[in-house]
């Protein structure tokens, strides 16, 4: 199996530093120093995260050649759902009118793409689907405290989808993946309040509890370490070195956490994409836009060997091979 097609959008509204330093006490210096960040999108009151899913769900199955009643099996990997149920992925279905796909929402945060990617391959794999849709889609803004500061400069919203279908010998592949989970660091970023632990009362909504809670410091020094080791575990694996890669793309939590993990793996800079300073962290959309800003750029052709490596809350950790297709 292989990606026939990716796309990716954004909502238009701009958030940038500028805006923020109305409403936190922080300033466009410390943000740019300490995260890379110099703006985010976010939605307008009433778009949801399977109105972003549709518009990148669609422009993903057109450039493949298909139309939505070809899919056969849709993930949506998200920790901001429009509700707690019916799932993103139903919502998502009948919006876009893919009416032969089953599918479920996954819940892996900053890790939900490459975790779907997964799912999404072996729906392929077994011969189950011919088409399967892997959609990354995150409304942060609708979970951030914009009254917090260590918080609200690093999100933004987005989405990302990709169509993946069998490969022909000529066409690219997902080679491998390696995945771990560390329910340990769950504490260290989470939405405490909500869910069947504290379910919305006026207590946990006075108290802020149904927003991004984070130990900035653990989760930093947590994805440093792991970004490398799996990217490490995962080439070793496969008999490759960082030498082999033509691209490079992590998730995009903070400029500082990828550039200190690629310099551990002595990964050419040049074969490194960041593009946060745009986005912000998008959650489940990071990786989805980072390797259209490559294409678009020429920097991500058909044969090039690529890695993707992510780590979010929970924790959840995530690599995946791939030879691009397209
Ligand atoms: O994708 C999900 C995973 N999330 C991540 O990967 C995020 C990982 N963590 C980070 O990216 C960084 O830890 C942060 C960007 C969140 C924070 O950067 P830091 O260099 O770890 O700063 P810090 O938390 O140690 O804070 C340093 C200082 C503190 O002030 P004091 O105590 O030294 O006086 C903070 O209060 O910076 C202060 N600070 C701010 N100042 C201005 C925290 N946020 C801000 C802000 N503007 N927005």
């Amino acid at each position: 199996m292989t990606i026939r097609a990716l796309a990716t959008y954004v909502p238009p509204r701009l958030l940038t530093n500028a805006d923020l330093e109305k409403l936190v006490d922080t300033t466009d210096e410390w943000i740019l120093q300490r995260t890379g960040i110099r703006e985010r999108h976010v939605v307008d009151p009433g778009v949801a995260t399977s109105d972003l899913g549709k518009e990148a769900a669609l422009a993903a199955i057109g450039r493949a050649g298909l139309t939505p009643a070809d899919i056969g099996f849709l993930v949506v990997g998200t920790v901001t759902p429009d509700m707690m149920f019916p799932s993103t992925a139903c919502l998502l279905q009948h919006k876009i009118g893919a009416h032969h796909a089953w599918g479920f929402d996954l819940s892996a945060a900053c890790s939900a793409f490459t975790y779907a990617l997964t799912t999404g391959t072996q729906m392929v794999a077994c011969g189950a689907h011919d088409y399967a849709l892997v959609v990354g889609a995150d409304v942060m803004s609708s979970i951030i405290d914009y009254q917090d500061r260590s918080t609200c400069v690093l999100f933004g919203d987005g989405a990302g989808a990709v169509v993946l279908a069998p490969a022909g010998p000529d066409d690219g592949a997902i080679l491998d993946f390696e995945h771990e989970i560390d329910g340990s660091g769950g504490p260290a970023l989470c939405m405490p309040a909500g869910g069947s632990l504290r379910p919305p009362s006026h207590e946990t909504v006075e108290q802020r509890l149904h927003y991004v809670k984070q130990d900035g410091q653990t989760v930093f020094k947590f994805a440093v370490r792991k970004t490398e080791e799996i990217s490490r575990r995962l080439l070793e694996r496969n008999h490759l070195t960082p030498d082999d890669l033509s691209l490079f793309v992590s998730h995009q939590a903070n400029r500082r956490i990828i550039q200190s993990a690629t310099e551990r793996l002595a990964i050419d800079p040049a074969k490194v994409i960041i593009n946060i300073e745009r986005f912000g962290n998008t959650t489940a959309a990071t990786i989805p836009l980072a390797l259209n800003d490559a294409i678009a750029a020429g920097r991500l052709k058909k044969g090039d060997l690529v890695l993707l490596a992510s780590v979010g809350a929970g924790f959840t950790v995530g690599a995946v091979l791939i030879r691009w297709g397209y």
